[in-house]
């Protein structure tokens, strides 16, 4: 896995709408080579670009984001919440977002977002569209999730792709999750993260990637530390 220093976090957030192509394009525009945004699964089981479980804090739609069909969701406005100059940009589907990646070049770490007892269904979902559908163009994708089935029924389906366990901080369980999970890559939140902890990692033979890293300073400090790559809302702050 050859991942640049900076990626850009449910697109880049920062600058645009969170998880929408015009969030994709932005980073792109900004420099960065990789994004990361997250998966849900419609209730008709089509990959969409959304965060919360729920559709009230980025759409103008609400309730359960698998309570809805593809169809229904693709029509939410995802991007006046935002700003007023993001009216009406639409809620993607993974397919779109693929389509766009390709024509810009970018990257992607894709990271599983199960609505609550979708786990496995999640995890098999994506990774069979992406196992299909990436472009042969684009180095393959990073496939993510905090939820420990969605990576197993991912490596099932795809298990060309390489896995990071997702995490808030180090668990005594780290380990043997990532063994478990045939996982190359640990993602940490960085709050919690300490120089040791990121040297017990890289000692264990993984790269450690840290999200949501907005702040110049920090991001170098990260990097002394052993840090590979920083996920960040605002990528342009760190490039
Ligand atoms: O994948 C890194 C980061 O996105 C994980 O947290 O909640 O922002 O999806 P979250
Ligand atoms: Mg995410």
């Amino acid at each position: 896995m050859n991942l640049p220093r900076i990626m850009g976090h449910r697109g880049a957030a920062g600058h645009a709408p969170e998880n929408t192509l015009a969030a994709l394009r932005m980073a792109a525009q900004l420099g960065v080579r990789w994004v990361e945004f997250d998966v849900h699964l419609s209730a008709d089981r089509t990959p969409i670009l959304i965060h919360d479980d729920t559709l009230d804090r980025t759409t103008d739609g609400e309730g359960a984001v698998d309570a809805q069909t593809a169809d229904r969701l693709v029509t939410l406005d995802a991007g006046s919440w935002f700003s007023d100059s993001f009216f009406d940009e639409p809620v993607p589907t993974l397919e779109q977002a693929i389509q766009l990646l390709a024509s810009l070049g970018l990257g992607a770490n894709v990271e599983i977002k199960p609505s609550p007892g979708h786990e496995l269904e999640t995890g098999s979902v994506v990774a069979r569209l992406l196992r299909e559908q990436w472009p042969s163009t684009l180095p393959p994708p990073i496939l993510s999730s905090f939820k420990t089935e969605a990576l197993a029924a991912a490596r099932n389906v795809a298990p060309q792709f390489d896995r990071a366990l997702l995490v808030h901080k180090l668990t005594r369980a780290w380990g043997q999750q990532m063994r478990d999970f045939g996982c190359t890559a640990l993602h940490c939140a960085h709050r919690r993260l300490s120089a040791s902890d990121v040297e017990q990692v890289r000692r264990a033979g993984y790269q450690l990637n840290v999200f949501t890293v907005n702040d110049r300073s920090l991001g170098d400090r990260l990097f002394t530390w052993g840090v590979g790559t920083l996920i960040s809302d605002y990528p342009d702050r760190l490039l």
